[in-house]
């Protein structure tokens, strides 16, 4: 594989975008905080690509094989369908290949301006078989977003009582059944990197980074102490939010069909231990309930140079009662 080009940041050919009713009412700190990390990622893909490149390499060989699996397995012979979940600045998922082997390849992201920056470069062939759709894949974002951007203004500058009401309404939140109606026969559906994401960029947002930016002036009273209530109920969201998607999974594929599910599992700490990033409730779920379709891979996503990042990659089909 040739170098990553800078220049390709610029969108030559922007493919155009279907917005899904999940990703209506979006606040602009929650539609800018998307586009800002994957603006970052994609910088940092391009500027520590020499470390990046493992995991680029591995992720898109491995979804070329769980893709190419799930053609092998496939029934009938209605046209060939691909959901890319999270697809965001593409920089890992083999689109081209995609849309050369499925009839309809559906890329599916909060933040279609990354989607059409990986896409725009596309040869025109492989464009006109894929869809670019602006959906939030958990369902609540919007309202969540809302809700703690509200919290942080009625709370202004009292942190102690922003973090108790923010951690409060966190345990309200039920993403069971919110995801948007996507279809429900695709023969291959991609869920790469995206899985950890959910819970953990709102987290980000409202604990590290509207908040440490000043936006409401209220971080300078913040203590990791302070934190504790609103990370502890973050953590909490996140293992329903990771559960959620695997059940949301399970109603894409088509029943001879292949789910791909890549992930952060656990970042590698200077000690030598292993901080987890996959829920445990997860993890567990995975295994309860679904059947792996070959030897799942692992390796190494390192961001920088000095952080490491454990991959797992696994094909998977919901287990039969
Ligand atoms: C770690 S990135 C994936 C890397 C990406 N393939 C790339 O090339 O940069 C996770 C992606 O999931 C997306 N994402 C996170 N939460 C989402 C949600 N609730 N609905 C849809 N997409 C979401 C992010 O916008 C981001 O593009």
């Amino acid at each position: 594989m040739s170098d990553l080009n800078p220049e390709q940041l610029g969108a030559a050919s922007p493919l155009p975008y279907a917005i899904d009713p999940s990703a209506e009412g979006f606040t602009s700190l929650a539609t800018v905080t998307y586009q800002h990390m994957n603006e970052q990622l994609a910088l940092g893909y391009l500027k520590w690509q020499v470390f990046q490149r493992e995991h680029i390499d591995n992720s898109q060989e491995a979804i070329t094989r769980n893709a190419e699996l799930s053609l092998d397995r496939a029934e009938g012979d209605q046209p060939r369908q691909a959901l890319v979940l999270g697809a965001g600045n593409c920089i890992d998922i083999p689109v081209e290949h995609l849309a050369s082997i499925f009839d309809q390849v559906t890329l599916v992201d909060v933040d279609p301006l990354a989607m059409q920056r990986g896409t725009a470069q596309l040869p025109k062939t492989a464009q006109d078989k894929v869809t670019l759709l602006r959906a939030d894949v958990t369902g609540v974002m919007a309202g969540l977003t809302d809700s703690l951007q509200q919290l942080a203004h009625t709370h202004y500058p009292n942190y102690g009582r922003f973090v108790e009401s923010a951690a409060q309404h966190l345990a309200t939140v039920d993403p069971t059944d919110a995801q948007p109606d996507l279809g429900e026969s695709y023969d291959f559906v991609c869920s790469q990197t995206t899985l950890t994401q959910l819970g953990m960029i709102p987290s980000q947002a409202f604990l590290y980074g509207a908040l440490a930016e000043g936006s409401y002036g209220v971080v300078q009273a913040a203590s990791d102490a302070q934190t504790q209530p609103i990370q502890e109920a973050f953590d909490a969201l996140s293992a329903k939010l990771q559960t959620t998607h695997l059940d949301y999974l399970k109603k894409l594929v088509s029943t001879s069909g292949v789910i791909h599910l890549a992930d952060y599992y656990a970042e590698a700490l200077p000690d030598g231990n292993f901080r987890p990033i996959v829920q445990k409730e997860a993890g567990g779920k995975l295994q309860r309930e679904f059947v792996p379709l070959n030897e799942r891979r692992e390796w190494y996503w390192r961001p920088t140079v000095m952080k490491d990042i454990l991959v797992v990659s696994n094909a998977i089909t919901p287990r039969q009662a």
